[in-house]
């Protein structure tokens, strides 16, 4: 018989609640699949600033909760709302939480009190497992903000009547980010001094969050199959290669899914007209509208590419602004662009409407609606990503039938399947060198068959929208890696 679990996840992010990027979408889908799996599902969340209570249907609960850190107690009160069958808790701490960004001022300078903020989070987490009683088989938590649950599970729960037998998973969504800060905080996060030591949480002097989770967690996982191989390498592991390889059969890849009750064409509440692989006359409806907004030429037979990408370094835009001029001024192509983060970056696509008039659309800042815009009116969509630890959009992107083009690296890799100049087939174009030559060598390939060969590109966006990378799949997948997470934890604490 197959095991019912209770899980808890602890993350940072969660849609519909807080979004900055892909890990909200991850942790607003997951545990509603596992749920519908059979499984107890929670999720604990920050109550930030910008979460709307009344939208949300948010209602008080408990009495307010104590928490200890390691050299003071803290309290905080709680909050309770329902994501379908999934209750989500929040924790409210006005001090950390009640702020205008997520982990960074306007300006993209990080909070200095963070890892204060998600230290405390992470154990009041816990500390609310404990006061529901829910006693969680499996802590699954997300990123650095919250990777020191199994380490507190290890170093402050393990004699705890409910928590001592809970194993836990760390899911890393990016390497990049490890959550590194100075030593001065460690007191007050209690992980206790003789575990500040390289292999563990110290870093250079400093405390790396994300490094001591791998090594407390029971078991770690990448968000695609891909990203977890690269991530094994010194050159894409951001030094933490050594650790990762450390956990051996215990580290591994799951690739993400999409939530098409969100994404997909046939529902989708946001856009102008919904279609299905079909019948795609609500496509072409999408694509003028998209023109009409972005005041470009309404003209239905010019290829369309769009990006809807947290401006940064990671994704590759500052490759594609040096291959974009080049094919703006060869090919016969529009582009629109959503995005926001990078000064410079937001300067160079704010600018180039101005410069591309009725060609080029773009709109700086974070916009749900316009999001599904672009995926639904888009011929393709582009992802030229220096590393990808899986990526939504391209996936998003297939079940509208708007062509990826990307970089083969991470989950582009794993779920974009390359063209066939000789067959038609494929449900993308990718390239491998992360250079402008290589970006606009692509978007020719792509545009070329657009105009060339049609019926290739109809073959694809057929393909394409056929796909399925649904969550229930990849549910199943974590079910695997949290029993192995619990085996390996009763076998740890066997041998003491
Ligand atoms: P990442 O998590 O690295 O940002 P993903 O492709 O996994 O990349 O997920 C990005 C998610 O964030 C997608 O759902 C995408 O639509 C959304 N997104 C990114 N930037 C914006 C924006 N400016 N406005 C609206 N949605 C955005
Ligand atoms: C991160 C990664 C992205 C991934 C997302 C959700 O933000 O950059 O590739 O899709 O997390 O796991």
């Amino acid at each position: 018989m197959e095991p019912h679990y209770k899980i808890a996840h602890i993350a940072s992010e969660c849609v519909p609640y807080i979004k900055t990027g892909g890990l909200a979408d991850m942790v607003g889908a997951l545990p509603k699949a596992l749920k519908k799996l059979g499984h107890e599902v929670i999720v604990i969340l920050p109550m930030y600033a910008m979460i709307d209570y009344s939208r949300h249907h948010l209602q008080p609960t408990l009495g307010p909760l104590g928490v200890w850190m390691g050299n003071t107690e803290e309290w905080c009160a709680v909050h309770t709302a329902q994501m379908g069958e999934v209750p989500v808790y929040f924790i409210e701490a006005h001090q950390y939480f009640a702020r205008p960004g997520l982990y960074h001022d306007a300006d993209f300078n990080d909070y200095l009190d963070n890892p204060r903020r998600f230290g405390f989070f992470t154990r009041a987490a816990l500390q609310l497992c404990h006061d529901l009683g829910f006693a969680a088989d499996v802590i699954h938590c997300h990123d650095w903000q919250s990777a020191l649950a199994p380490a507190y599970l290890k170093i402050w729960h393990w004699d705890d009547l409910l928590l001592g037998q809970t194993a836990s998973l760390l899911t890393i969504h990016n390497l990049a980010y490890q959550g590194v800060y100075s030593s001065a905080h460690y007191d007050y996060l209690g992980l206790q001094w003789g575990n500040f030591t390289p292999d563990k949480f110290e870093d250079h002097g400093r405390i790396n969050f994300l490094k001591g989770g791998i090594q407390y967690a029971d078991m770690v996982n990448t968000v695609s199959p891909t990203y977890a191989l690269e991530t094994r390498t010194p050159e894409m592991s951001y030094g933490l290669s050594p650790f990762l390889n450390g956990k051996g059969g215990n580290f591994t890849g799951i690739l993400n899914g999409a939530d098409y009750d969100t994404w997909d064409p046939s529902v989708d509440a946001y856009i102008p007209a919904r279609f299905s692989s079909r019948d795609l006359r609500g496509k072409a409806i999408c694509k003028r509208e998209l023109q009409r907004r972005f005041l470009l030429e309404e003209a239905a037979d010019t290829p369309v590419i769009g990006v809807v990408s947290r401006l940064v370094s990671q994704k590759g835009l500052d490759l594609l602004a040096q291959a974009l001029e080049n094919a703006l001024q060869n090919m016969q192509i529009q582009f629109v662009i959503l995005g926001s983060g990078d000064k410079r970056l937001e300067a160079f696509y704010g600018d180039l409407p101005g410069r591309y008039p009725g060609r080029v659309g773009s709109y700086l800042g974070y916009n749900d609606e316009l999001s599904h815009w672009i995926e639904a009116g888009s011929d393709f969509f582009i992802m030229p990503s220096i590393y990808e630890p899986c990526g939504l959009n391209q996936m998003y992107s297939l079940r509208y039938g708007t062509l990826p083009i990307v970089r083969a690296t991470g989950g582009l890799e794993d779920t974009v399947q390359q063209y066939d100049e000789r067959t038609g087939s494929g449900t993308g174009f990718k390239f491998k060198d992360a250079t402008p030559g290589a970006i606009f060598d692509t978007i020719g390939w792509a545009i070329s068959t657009y105009y060339d060969r049609p019926y290739h590109i109809y073959q694809m966006i057929q393909a394409a929208m056929e796909q399925d990378f649904s969550w229930e799949r990849n549910a199943k997948a974590y079910i695997d890696a949290y029993k192995k997470a619990i085996a390996s934890h009763q076998t740890s604490a066997a041998s003491g």
